[in-house]
């Protein structure tokens, strides 16, 4: 990157509120497709979408999404750097989109020959541009591989120092980054870091009539996915059954299931629900009044699409002696 464009990612880095400095590097990395048509459909593949190229970029926009996940992949690299000595770190962008914008804009923070960045992607669009940008950022460290980045042999072969994939939807639902997580997992040194370090869902209860998702109770958590937990989350899928607060029989009003996101990006870089769109919730239909339930059963496959999502509400009579003994209570 020019020098003249450093001082935009250094002010995203350096806190504070970040909308100009993130609306100004999304001009920045668009001007360097100079016309060239980023053309692709969202491909539909087993474990989620690979989003076509033009939703990759409208992910930039998201101001805080693309601020914390640059301030907590930068302190991830300083973070390996300083406790290991081999050079160049390999960094891994899996899943970078047009731009690599979690990654590419990064180089600029670091000494030449610190860091090798591979990045990979579906769509060869995407890929010939991010060519583009590495070149137009005069960026010699950075290998582009098309393709699958769970099956492809190059990305297989070695270790990496830094895994990055920010190939996420609200609730792990549309898109594959369990399943991604789950299969390049081993392929992050043990002293590396892996970013997003985890992405949580949960289930909550709120007002139906309100707008803003108002929380009345909290439900329970579904799902917490790490390079430990993802193999387990993919082979099993999301399968809970939830207690229903008691609290919800002494009120008629009517009441929408949500299910909210949040990221521990890296150390203390984190996007709870709401603070960004990519951690919007979602209502999942309307709780019954009357009568009213004592569970729900929530299940789904991760990167499944949202109308696979099987929401049952029940009483405590027709849960089965197996799933009984997964009910969760919710906190008092
Ligand atoms: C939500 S976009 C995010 C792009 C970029 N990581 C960012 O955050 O700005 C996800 C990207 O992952 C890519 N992708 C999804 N599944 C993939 C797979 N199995 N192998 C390679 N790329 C994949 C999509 O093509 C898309 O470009």
């Amino acid at each position: 990157m020019r020098s003249d464009e450093y001082p935009i990612v250094r002010h995203i880095l350096d806190g504070g509120s970040p909308k100009a400095h993130v609306f100004h590097l999304d001009v920045l990395l668009n001007g360097t497709s100079r016309g060239h048509a980023l053309l692709g459909p969202t491909m539909y593949m087993d474990h989620g979408r690979a989003i076509s190229p033009l939703g990759a970029i409208r992910c930039i926009a998201d101001v805080n999404r693309t601020a914390t996940f640059l301030r907590g992949v930068h302190e991830a690299i300083r973070d390996v750097l300083a406790r290991t000595r081999r050079r160049p770190l390999q960094v891994l962008d899996a899943g970078c989109g047009p731009y690599a914008a979690l990654t590419l804009p990064l180089l600029s923070q670091f000494d030449e020959g610190q860091i090798h960045l591979d990045c990979v992607d579906m769509h060869p669009s995407s890929c010939e541009q991010v060519v583009r940008t590495a070149r137009a950022f005069r960026q010699e460290c950075v290998h582009v591989i098309c393709g699958d980045v769970m099956r492809h042999p190059e990305v297989r072969r070695r270790l990496y120092d830094v895994i990055v994939t920010e190939t996420l939807y609200s609730a792990l639902l549309q898109e594959p980054q369990a399943a991604i997580t789950a299969s390049l997992a081993p392929l992050v040194r043990p002293d590396g870091a892996w970013v997003p370090a985890s992405v949580h869902v949960r289930a909550y209860l709120a007002d139906r009539s309100s707008r803003e998702n108002v929380e009345t109770e909290h439900v329970g958590q579904i799902a917490a996915l790490s390079p430990a937990s993802a193999q387990e989350l993919v082979e099993q899928g999301i399968d809970r059954t939830f207690a229903i607060p008691r609290s919800v029989q002494h009120d008629e009003r009517e009441r929408k299931l949500m299910l909210g996101t949040s990221i521990d990006v890296y150390g203390a870089h984190m996007l709870r629900e709401e603070g960004a769109l990519l951690t919007s919730a979602a209502p999942f239909g309307r709780m019954p009044v009357a009568p009213r339930p004592e569970t729900v059963h929530i299940r789904y496959r991760p990167g499944g699409e949202v109308d696979e999502v099987k929401i049952e509400w029940g009483s405590s009579d027709d849960v089965s002696e197996s799933s009984r003994r997964r009910i969760s209570s919710s906190p008092p």
